[in-house]
């Protein structure tokens, strides 16, 4: 009995007593109170985390650095209400959530929420953020931290690996090289990046999200083909009606495929590439602006570099024949305008050409 009050009396005096904070510490008052808190603020505003410091009004405090970096072409966060400033990323119910979490302390002062950042100039953020109270543990927090988890990265890279490994399984079957598919997605971009940059009235809708998604989402332009029987799709010399019939369902496959990615780019491009301006073409002889914008965009892109490839079945042709060839097809094939954009970069499309060529291609 002896040795343990000897052991348990050690122990107290090792215990850092000072870093141990009393209830009975705390100042009464709202104002003391205030001033008392704010010095573990620091300690939040030191953090790598991005971190903002909320009021009970949901009235901005202060943000962190990592927290000014993370938003620093969105938003202005000084001096403003949460809710102001983030009142478009969240949806309306979630707002109200923070507002109940905040007012009224449900769930332990605290919430969980994600949402996506946007902006037309810079690629959408998307991010956790978490709520909780600052400081200790009294009844009625004053401050609250809003802490910001960046999932962007994180996110993307699940995603696009998921839909690589079905390119990389639909490259086992198709003729088409992998170089054509990187070609396909370079050109896409490229008329997506000229659209922004010098026709932004005319084409709104053009963001740098949608510059950032098209690339990916053009290479994925024939993932159904990996529903075509080889005999069709490797066939040599031309497919009769029945089996161009079949090879036109690659569309449709594509579009089944990509339907669970969440951004519906992808399936409006599998589904729409073979369309025409003129409403002559497949699966749905869709006509002139029926056509998503990013299909007519991978139209234009694809068939340039279908033109400039070398086939089991035809030669490659040069880029002037294969330019001139589709301004012939100006308002049969193509949408009108985007053809004169594509006319007016049409020398990258053949520096991209060029710099990704494949080896077996003869020079042109
Ligand atoms: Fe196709
Ligand atoms: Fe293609």
């Amino acid at each position: 009995m002896d040795d343990i009050n000897r052991d348990s009396e050690e122990l107290k005096e090792e215990e850092p007593v000072e870093e141990v904070l009393d209830m009975e510490d705390i100042p009464h008052t709202n104002e003391e109170q205030s001033k008392f808190f704010s010095s573990s603020f620091n300690l939040f505003l030191n953090s790598v985390f991005p971190v903002l410091i909320i009021d009970k009004d949901l009235k901005i405090i202060v943000a962190n650095s990592a927290c000014e970096n993370l938003f620093t072409n969105f938003f202005n966060l000084h001096g403003s209400y949460f809710t102001d400033v983030f009142g478009k990323a969240f949806e309306m119910d979630d707002i109200r959530k923070i507002r109940e979490t905040v007012i009224k302390g449900e769930n332990g002062y605290s919430w969980k929420g994600e949402t996506r950042i946007k902006s037309r100039d810079m690629v959408s953020v998307q991010v956790r953020v978490y709520l909780f109270p600052a400081g200790l543990d009294i009844k009625e927090p004053h401050e609250f931290i809003v802490m910001f988890d960046d999932v962007t990265e994180e996110n993307r890279r699940l995603l696009r690996s998921v839909f690589m490994s079905l390119l990389e399984a639909s490259k086992l079957k198709d003729n088409d090289t992998g170089k054509h598919i990187m070609r396909v997605n370079y050109y896409s971009k490229r008329i997506a990046e000229e659209l922004y940059t010098n026709y932004n009235e005319k084409y709104i809708r053009i963001d740098a999200d949608f510059i950032d998604n098209i690339g990916f989402l053009a290479s994925m332009h024939d993932v159904g083909k990996i529903g075509t029987p080889d005999d069709i799709l490797n066939k040599e010399g031309p497919l009769s009606d029945w089996e161009w019939s079949i090879m036109r369902e690659h569309t449709k496959n594509g579009a089944f495929i990509l339907s669970t990615y969440p951004n519906p780019m992808a399936k409006e491009i599998a589904l729409s590439h073979h369309e025409r301006w003129d409403g002559n073409g497949y699966p749905f002889q869709l006509e002139g602006d029926m056509i998503p914008l990013a299909a007519r965009i991978v139209t234009i892109a694809d068939v340039y570099d279908a033109l400039r490839m070398e086939r089991s079945y035809k030669p490659s042709l040069n880029h002037s024949v294969t330019v001139e060839k589709m301004m012939e097809d100006k308002e049969t094939h193509f949408d009108p305008f985007i053809i004169d954009v594509f006319y007016s970069i049409a020398d990258d499309f053949n520096r991209l050409y060029e710099e990704n060529k494949d080896k077996k291609t003869t020079q042109d």
